[in-house]
């Protein structure tokens, strides 16, 4: 393939045959004057006047890794090899640094910066004189910011994962990067392990560069980013460290400077046919909670209309295939030599579950890039006959305590059916006592002497875009210590306005809107009160009557309403004033007016 592509490259002259958006930088027909004030800064390293005013595409190379981004930081050496494939077919490579996101580390929370990298990426992409550009991705967030850029901007754009992390053990044992901070924090809750014993588990599961290697919410966008037709067919799964990493960056390299000849536009690749095969592929893959989010904030930048009940309809009817964690078993090294994303995308395919004809960023169709790449390896990525679970798609819930909310249901354990549901055979419903938790500091003070028995279902609340800011991964909460020694054999259901990680698997109902910041009816909500979960009928109702809830919401508002902390910096106000609900892509509800600013 990187023959033929650079065949078709040679057969190209340097100099494009069309006008090259850099041009109005570089080569001004109008204002030489302003060309060389445009360029002459660019000459203090070393590039040439003959090389910026030769009409050669300027590609540039978006890098998200830092020092402050280990998940990304390999992105520093793999630029190398993006900058060698750029410049071996004609272009001219300007790298520069997105906003750093760390999902891990950033305080409060790492969601704050999607906006803020996808608002600064925009204005980069904008103000200089790129022609293409290459978007280094990885860590969650880091991948969505990267793609609402690209919708806003549409200039040839093409996306390049940093890649998994290799497997993490603990003797034969293998731990997953984000999933085993679940099993720990049970064993610490269970007096199992010590204070030593958390940290030293925690850390095997981090054995290399790259992102975590579990199905979490990097290795899902990337996963998404491939099969929206945004980043090379394959390059999604390759661990960090592999030769074929450096060997895709390359080719990346080549792919984006062909694109930008070829005018192939993210318009072109994001189309509404794009979105449904990745709704599809998520559900395949056992992809994240948080997808959603990322995916209809993607889709609005672009103009898609794309909304939750898109993914319910077209998402929750089909089966997951990938046998990694934290759904399954394996890690990212596994499914890598099963054949990655193609040999999942080739069954979906077979079962015209896609949209074959989806175009992607290397000129080719979906069908093109993926038909007959099925897995040899069946222990890791199963056929579509033979699944890991059926229906393993996200239910979209509503019902009196919030207008919206998803739920993963494939990740209900028997236990959990066997204790709640009024028909273990089925999907079914359950009521249960909830109790309340204004953030995640209110659940550490209260957890162990709240009143929660083995139906209680945990609420969590103050933790939406608006309440903590930014929307915390908080949701699902580790039942008290005293109900974990008793043997409780599964997580408790938790409900809340927030978000929920990837990598960890609780029967949870997550980014209920409006949150109760918004005064949203789950700040009504008390310790003790009833709550009917009808997973068929897709919806959640307090069991109280209209009159208690008009009383309790005319409490809530004559007190000033839900009450939650002062934002800290600057960026958290602005965050606050204009960011809109989970349920609608926790965008900048004014960013989405902006697109296609680069043809404006
Ligand atoms: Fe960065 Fe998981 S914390 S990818
Ligand atoms: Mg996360």
């Amino acid at each position: 393939r990187t023959k033929e592509l650079e065949e078709k490259l040679s057969k190209l002259t340097t100099t494009s045959d069309k006008t090259l958006r850099s041009s109005k930088w570089l080569n001004r027909a109008d204002d030489k004057a302003m060309s060389a004030l445009y360029m002459d800064r660019y000459l203090n390293y070393g590039l040439t006047r003959e090389e910026l005013m030769s009409d050669r595409p300027i590609i540039g190379i978006a890098n998200s890794g830092s020092d402050l981004a280990p998940c990304n930081r390999y992105h520093l050496t793999l630029a190398k090899r993006v900058r060698e494939g750029i410049r071996s077919v004609g272009g001219i490579a300007i790298e520069f640094p997105t906003h750093p996101i760390q999902e891990s580390a950033r305080r409060p929370t790492a969601t704050l910066d999607r906006n803020l990298s996808y608002l600064t990426l925009v204005e980069l992409l904008y103000a200089y004189p790129f022609d293409g550009v290459v978007l280094m991705t990885g860590c969650d967030k880091t991948t969505p910011a990267c793609l609402m850029a690209a919708a806003t901007m549409n200039i040839p754009s093409i996306c390049l994962n940093v890649g998994p992390m290799l497997n993490g053990y603990d003797k034969e044992t293998l731990i997953g990067s984000g999933t085993v901070l679940w099993k720990a924090r049970e064993l610490h809750a269970a007096g199992q392990i010590d204070d030593d014993g958390l940290t030293e588990m925690v850390t095997k599961g981090t054995p290399s560069a790259g992102h975590c290697n579990t199905m979490g919410t990097a290795s899902t966008m990337n996963a998404l980013a491939e099969a929206l037709g945004m980043a090379l067919p394959g390059s999604a799964a390759i661990p960090a460290p592999y030769k074929e990493r450096a060997q895709c960056a390359y080719r990346t390299g080549l792919q984006i400077v062909e694109a930008v000849h070829a005018d192939r536009k993210p318009s072109d690749i994001m189309t509404r046919e794009a979105f449904e095969n990745a709704i599809v592929t998520n559900t395949a893959i056992g992809g994240s909670t948080n997808a959603p989010i990322h995916l209809n904030a993607i889709a609005k930048h672009i103009g898609v209309p794309l909304d939750l009940n898109d993914w319910d309809s077209i998402g929750y009817d089909l089966p997951l295939l990938v046998n990694v964690q934290p759904a399954g078993q394996w890690l990212g090294e596994e499914y890598y030599r099963a054949g990655g994303l193609p040999a999942v995308m080739a069954e979906l395919l077979d079962q015209k579950r896609l949209h074959g004809s989806a175009l992607t960023m290397n000129g080719k169709t979906i069908a093109e890039n993926v038909a007959g790449k099925h897995s040899w390896d069946r222990r890791t990525i199963k056929s579509y006959d033979e699944p890991m679970i059926h229906s393993a798609g996200f239910a979209h819930m509503t019902g009196n305590l919030f207008d919206s909310a998803i739920m993963k249901t494939s990740v209900i354990s028997p236990a959990f059916r066997e204790a709640f549901l009024e028909n273990s055979n089925d999907l079914n419903a359950f009521e249960a006592k909830a109790i309340c938790f204004d953030g995640p500091e209110d659940f550490h003070k209260r957890i162990e002497t709240a009143d929660i028995d083995e139906r209680t279902i945990l609420i969590m609340r103050g933790t939406g875009p608006l309440g903590y800011p930014g929307a915390a991964e908080v949701v699902n909460m580790t039942a008290p210590g005293h109900l974990i020694r008793k043997g409780l054999a599964y997580p408790l259901p938790c409900i809340g306005d927030g978000r929920q990680s990837g990598t960890s698997g609780s029967p949870s109902i997550l980014n209920a809107s409006p949150e109760a910041a918004e005064n949203g009816n789950l700040a009504i909500l008390r310790d003790g009160d009833k709550l009917r979960v009808d997973l068929n009928k897709r919806r959640v109702d307090m069991l109280i009557s209209e009159e208690e809830i008009q009383k309790r919401r005319e409490q809530l508002l004559a007190g000033g309403g839900y009450q939650y902390p002062e934002s800290h910096t600057p960026y958290q106000d602005i965050f606050r004033r204009e960011v809109g609900p989970l349920s609608e892509g926790m965008v900048f509800k004014r960013s989405v007016q902006f697109q296609r600013v680069a043809q404006k």
